[in-house]
Formats: C-alpha cells, structure tokens, sequence
C-alpha cells in the first residue's frame, strides 16, 4: 500500500502538464546537483556563491525583455554558451555545456527544473 502511494507520487511530479515533452524538472533538479552546478549556484538559500542565486532565476529574463524569445530560450542560453551573456557584475567562468559533457536530454531537464524556479 505504502509502496502504491510513492509510485503515485513520482509520477504525479514527473508528468506535470506540458512539461513531459520538454525536459523533465525532477530529474533536472537532480542533475543540477550531481554535475555540480549549486557548487557555484545557489537555490533557496543552499549552494555556492560564485554565480548569480538560482532562487528565482526563471523571472530573470522579465527585466532583459526583447533580448530572448522566452525564459526557456534564455536559459538554454545560460547552459549551452554561457559567455553569450554574462548577468553584470559576475565573472564569465560558468563552464559550457560541451565542457561539462551534457547531453541534450541533460539541458532540457535542467531547463525544466529552472523554469520551476519563480
Ligand atoms: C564554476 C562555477 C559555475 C558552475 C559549475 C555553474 N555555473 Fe552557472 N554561472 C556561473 C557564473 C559566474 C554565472 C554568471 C556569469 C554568466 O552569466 O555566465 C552563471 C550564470 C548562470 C545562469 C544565469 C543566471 C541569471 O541570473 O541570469 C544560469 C541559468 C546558470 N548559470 C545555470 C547553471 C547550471 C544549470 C549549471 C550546471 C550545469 C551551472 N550554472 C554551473 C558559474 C557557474
């Protein structure tokens, strides 16, 4: 019974609506973790301090309006070529997506988790 409830669980946070195709934020939030992005990130309150706080990241491109066609393609952006745009005041050191070996289904998650960050 207790096991029936979990899975019920799981697949409620996987499947939220319109996300399925797009990348999966559960699986991205995990990924930000092993790969090590909140070693310089952090997100509600834990993680590094060397980029810019996560926290609500996704409200970010609100205030760069025009320069991207949406959030998800401003934060694709920040993860495939993270020199194409440098948030003032921080130094370009964020690693690129080639350099730390992800795959596309690796961004697309990531990109869904850090939509869910408002
Ligand atoms: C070595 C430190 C470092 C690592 C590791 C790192 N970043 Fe960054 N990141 C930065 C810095 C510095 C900036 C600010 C300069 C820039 O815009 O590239 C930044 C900027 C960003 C931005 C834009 C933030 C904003 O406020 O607009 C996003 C999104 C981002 N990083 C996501 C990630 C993700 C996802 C990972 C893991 C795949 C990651 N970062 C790994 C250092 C890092």
């Amino acid at each position: 019974m207790r096991k029936a409830v979990l899975v019920l669980a799981v697949g409620v946070s996987a499947c939220a609506p319109g996300q399925s195709d797009r990348g999966n934020p559960a699986r991205g939030e995990q990924r930000f973790g092993e790969i090590g992005c909140n070693g310089c990130h952090t997100v509600a309150g834990v993680g590094g301090m060397v980029g810019p706080d996560l926290t609500r990241v996704a409200s970010v491109p609100l205030r760069e309006q025009g320069r991207w066609s949406s959030p998800r393609a401003y934060l694709e952006e920040s993860i495939r070529a993270p020199q194409a745009y440098l948030v003032p005041g921080y130094p370009g050191d964020m690693p690129s997506a080639a350099q730390l070996g992800l795959s596309d289904p690796d961004i697309g998650d990531l990109v869904a988790y850090l939509l869910t960050l408002r």
